[in-house]
């Protein structure tokens, strides 16, 4: 058989009598390979001395392997030491807790945890794009840097290079006219005013990308910095919109079950023993639908003791949200028509002239993964909704333009990648599936 090369970093390494066996991994699969380094070896004194986290590159023949765990392993004719690690290489052979790991993140991806949950990412992300490439959706780049508060929630950071301790003022305020921008300009809580623009010029779109919240909430399920896929139809309503969402978190769990079989194996033994029935359950079980009003009702006679009210016009807490889906309906179910006050200037108002057209997704063990609407294509609600929300219409001139010229029903969602992440991996915190998550407080690497 030819030689054949591989790198990577040493898991463990175990003498024997004759010779040294290391556990290699390259990152590229769960599963180490095993290298047998016999004694013959020129250099083998030195590979007696490597340890776990050292880089070397070996090549060697291929073998059928005698001993148990593995199919193959190679006979190493030659083995390069690339890089050294000494004993305060963090990353021992022992289980270390997720806590632990978030400390060391710059190495945590070199653990089998990791290495799996950002494996796992990767794959999801690419079965996002394939999933709306296949149902002719347009890929849109909205931009990160913008003047707009999507969401009216005020939760934005600043973008801006005025010198804080020198700011260029009139009438004693600062004069962000002479900012770089010549304006107040922020990093994006949302793609979606951009995304309306070209789903009503290409139909359907999306958007896929990082966006920011200044949210003051250090919850397992918030982050400042996370990844939204954002999916924009002309000529849809609210239940086209629904149907897609659950279309597309379907059809994630299936693509990922299919394609990242040992990292869900993994998974299920050492992260959450209840994952598989779970994801089962997801994919052979219709979703459920129901009305906030409704929703409301089932909470206040569910007999539950909850820690925040449940009452007719406050927003669904995370417990609420969990309760919906865990205790009553045990499936993912999306909420709709939420009452007007508790959300943004652009949902649709429904004739009952009390709720918009938004939508939530809610899945088990995480609550909302999907959080969208149906847009108000009208000028002259829009225009009233706005002023609702003490917005100026004047500011958001090119956004109602689009109702102004050739206006259409329309619809989309924000899916949030991170928490559609935590579903299919059952890691519970958010910080966990991230590189190198942003959170109140933290920015370390
Ligand atoms: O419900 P949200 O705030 O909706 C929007 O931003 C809409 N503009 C989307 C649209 O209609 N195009 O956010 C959408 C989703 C949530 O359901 C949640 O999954 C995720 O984004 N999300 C977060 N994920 C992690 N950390 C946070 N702080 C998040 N805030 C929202
Ligand atoms: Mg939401």
């Amino acid at each position: 058989m030819d030689a054949i090369q591989v790198q990577g970093w040493i898991r463990t390494r175990r003498d024997s009598k004759d010779f040294s066996f290391v556990e290699l991994n390259d990152g590229s699969s769960l599963k180490n390979l095993q290298v047998i380094a016999r004694n013959s070896l020129p250099n083998y004194s030195d590979v007696q001395k490597l340890t776990t986290g050292a880089a070397i590159c070996v090549r060697g023949a291929l073998v059928a392997s005698q001993g148990k765990g593995q199919k193959w392993e190679l006979v190493a004719e030659n083995i390069e030491i690339v890089g050294l690690a000494d004993d305060s290489y963090p990353l021992q052979k022992k289980g270390h807790t997720p806590e632990f790991l978030r400390e060391i993140a710059h190495l945590r991806p070199r653990s089998n945890l990791f290495g799996s949950v950002f494996r796992v990412r990767s794959r999801l992300a690419f079965a996002i794009h394939k999933f709306f490439q296949e149902r002719g959706f347009v890929y849109v780049h909205t931009p990160i840097i913008t003047g707009s508060d999507c969401e009216g929630a005020g939760e934005l950071f600043r973008v801006s290079t005025i010198d804080l301790k020198n700011p260029p003022r009139k009438d004693n305020e600062i004069d962000y006219a002479k900012d770089f921008f010549a304006r107040q300009t922020y990093l994006t809580v949302s793609g979606q005013l951009e995304a309306e623009a070209f789903a009503c010029a290409l139909s359907k779109v999306y958007t896929f990308g990082p966006t920011f919240r200044a949210e003051n909430s250090n919850t397992s399920r918030h982050a400042s910095e996370f990844w939204m896929i954002e999916p924009e139809m002309a000529f849809c309503d609210l239940n086209g919109d629904m149907d897609l969402a659950e279309e597309i978190v379907k059809y994630l769990v299936h693509d990922i079950r299919e394609n990242c079989p040992d990292e869900m194996e993994l998974f299920s033994k050492f992260v959450d023993k209840e994952l598989p029935p779970r994801l089962d359950f997801v994919l052979e079980r219709p979703f459920q639908r129901t009305t906030y009003t409704e929703a409301i009702e089932l909470l206040k006679k569910s007999g539950e003791k909850f820690e925040f009210p449940v009452e007719y016009g406050l927003n669904l807490q995370s417990e609420h949200e969990r309760w919906l889906t865990e205790k009553h309906f045990r499936c993912p179910v999306t909420v709709f028509n939420f009452p007007k006050e508790i959300k943004p200037f652009y949902m649709r108002l429904n004739d009952d002239n009390k709720t918009v057209t938004a939508m939530d997704l809610l899945v088990p063990g995480i609550g909302e993964i999907v959080g969208g609407s149906q847009r108000e294509e009208r000028l002259d609600v829009l225009q009233e909704n706005m002023r609702r929300h003490k917005m100026d219409p004047a500011d958001y001139k090119w956004y109602t333009d689009l109702r102004r010229y050739g206006t259409v029903p329309h619809a989309g969602f924000g899916l949030g990648f991170e928490r559609m992440l935590m579903f299919v991996t059952g890691v519970s915190n958010i910080r966990d599936v991230i590189p190198f998550a942003r959170t109140p407080g933290s920015a370390e690497f």
